[in-house]
């Protein structure tokens, strides 16, 4: 799958948030090692703190349909909308708590793992890694002999 084929993955999720409240819909696809690829979309409540993230969501259901150490690249998308059509010209990188569980993906496998940040309409993306998007991380090497390894 290619780069354009994830993003357009993660935009398609995008239109399946359930994000009321902020209006912002955010979509993730993940691609493992072996080409299988999973998505997900933000989920929020009206207990605000409750909502989850795309990421979140899509790291959830990547570990059940493939596992965490065979997650090889992820692409993210978000903007307005939902049901039609994602819009937004802005990139979206991950939060700070979804590059922590993107951290855990990596550290278990020993690879970085590419992150392709797009807009919602598509027409922009950067491409970052869990390494550069969160350096010095903590993550399950830092509790080596205690936790998995
Ligand atoms: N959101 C994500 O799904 N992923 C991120 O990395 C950043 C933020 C969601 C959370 C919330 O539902 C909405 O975007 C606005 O913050």
């Amino acid at each position: 799958m290619t780069d354009e084929q994830l993003i357009e993955a993660a935009r398609a999720a995008a239109l399946k948030a359930y994000a009321p409240y902020s209006n912002f819909s955010v979509g993730c696809a993940i691609l493992s090692v072996d080409g299988d690829v999973v998505t997900g979309a933000n989920m929020e409540n009206a207990c605000y703190r409750l909502g989850v993230c795309a990421e979140i969501s899509a790291i959830t259901a990547a570990q059940t349909k493939f596992g965490l150490e065979k997650v090889a690249r992820i692409a993210v998308a978000g903007g307005n909308g939902s049901g039609a059509e994602l819009t937004g010209e802005n990139t979206v990188t991950p939060c700070g708590g979804c590059r922590q569980a993107i951290l855990e993906a990596a550290q278990l496998s020993g690879r970085d793992i590419g992150i392709l940040c797009a807009s919602g309409d598509g027409t922009q993306s950067e491409h970052h890694s869990i390494v550069a998007l969160m350096p010095f991380g903590f993550g399950p090497n830092s509790l080596k002999g205690r936790g998995p390894t």
